[in-house]
């Protein structure tokens, strides 16, 4: 595993039966069913609980695949839906990197992005904080004989690698949650998450970012943040996290930005060729990717290519009618960013 270091001293790791040792602070990582624990701390972050995904491990683990698939189906229509849908791996489209050998997909979740990352790149590192969604990922890769997948248990700002590791990095809906699991301020956090994912790629290697825009159209129709509140992304900062608190949903760290906002923070993190794309329905499904540059005609492509498939989606497209088209752009519920190191 020649992409490893210790996280804490950036020494040599190297591998044992059960663990990782770092040579030069000795400090010892588990591996636990395989997967490696580079990080102890509690941390949950999902959309169920966590009795819910146990549940589903367990009847994973104990069935064939297609039991499986059935047990979702039957189950929870939404995570069958999240499990099976292959354009979840667009986001693999927009990256071109210099080769496709290693890849770190950060903040995998339940894994479907590396999946299909690994039908494209030699080796993928699948990271992420929260335990069970590793486990999972693990059942997966021996269920579906995927042996080019790696998961591990990392905090996005203790990473275990070397310097120049990867030659991709895909971040889909993780970079405004990095300040949650940190202390300081969430800009701050986010900056330097980002110049350590730099660290970690390859000369010409890229970052793909999904992400929500702080001014999406979404946001003007009354849809909720990621503190479950309206209009906070609308509000200069300080006023959403003294709103925020009032309600009773903590502090407000999960930042947002505009396409500005990305580039700057992208720039100053010494990124370069930096290209926004428009990923419809959503960054989590990229059916439709549309490449920014050519922003002004987003609207005719939302009217007369899109097909939306929610009541939310058919929405979207009315509301679109109120903004002119050169302003759209600007305007889109979501970006998929592309930068290259
Ligand atoms: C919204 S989910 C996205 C999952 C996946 N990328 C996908 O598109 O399906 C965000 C993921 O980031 C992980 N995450 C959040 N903060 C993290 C951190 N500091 N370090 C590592 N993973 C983190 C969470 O556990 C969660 O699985
Ligand atoms: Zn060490």
């Amino acid at each position: 595993m020649e992409v490893f270091a210790c996280p804490e001293c950036n020494g040599e790791v190297e591998k044992k039966k059960n663990f990782f040792s770092c040579m030069l602070c000795k400090k010892k990582y588990k591996i636990k069913d395989g997967v490696p624990f580079f990080y102890e701390k509690e941390a949950y972050l999902a959309e169920m609980e966590e009795k819910q995904l146990n549940e589903i491990l367990r009847n994973l683990k104990k069935n064939s695949m297609d039991d499986f698939l059935k047990y979702l189906e039957k189950t929870n229509k939404k995570w069958f839906e999240y499990m099976t849908d292959n354009t979840r791996g667009n986001v693999a489209y927009v990256l071109s990197p210099k080769k496709y050998d290693k890849v770190l997909d950060l903040g995998c979740g339940y894994g479907k992005v590396s999946f299909e990352l690994a039908r494209i790149f030699k080796q993928v590192y699948s990271l992420d904080i929260t335990i069970d969604k590793l486990f999972l990922i693990n059942e997966l890769t021996k269920k579906l004989k995927t042996e080019n997948i790696y998961p591990l248990r990392a905090n996005a700002m203790e990473l275990p690698f070397k310097k120049d590791s990867f030659d991709a990095i895909t971040i889909i809906g993780v970079l405004e949650w990095v300040p949650e699991f940190n202390e300081g301020k969430p800009k701050d956090i986010q900056l330097e998450f980002l110049k350590r994912m730099r660290d970690i790629l390859t000369p010409g290697g890229e970052v793909v970012i999904g992400i929500e825009n702080r001014i999406g159209l979404q946001y003007f129709m009354g849809w909720p943040d990621h503190n479950n509140l309206i209009g906070t992304t609308l509000m200069p900062r300080f006023l959403a996290n003294a709103y925020s608190k009032a309600r009773g949903r903590g502090k407000y760290r999960a930042y947002t930005y505009t396409i500005k906002g990305y580039e700057k923070l992208l720039k100053k993190a010494g990124f370069k060729h930096i290209r926004f794309y428009s990923p419809l329905r959503s960054y989590r499904y990229p059916s439709y990717i549309f490449d920014l540059k050519t922003g002004n005609t987003l609207k005719y492509f939302i009217k007369k290519v899109f097909l939306p498939k929610s009541k939310k989606e058919r929405y979207m497209r009315r509301m679109v009618d109120f903004v002119p088209s050169i302003f759209l752009k600007y305007m889109s519920p979501h970006f998929l960013i592309v930068a290259r190191k």
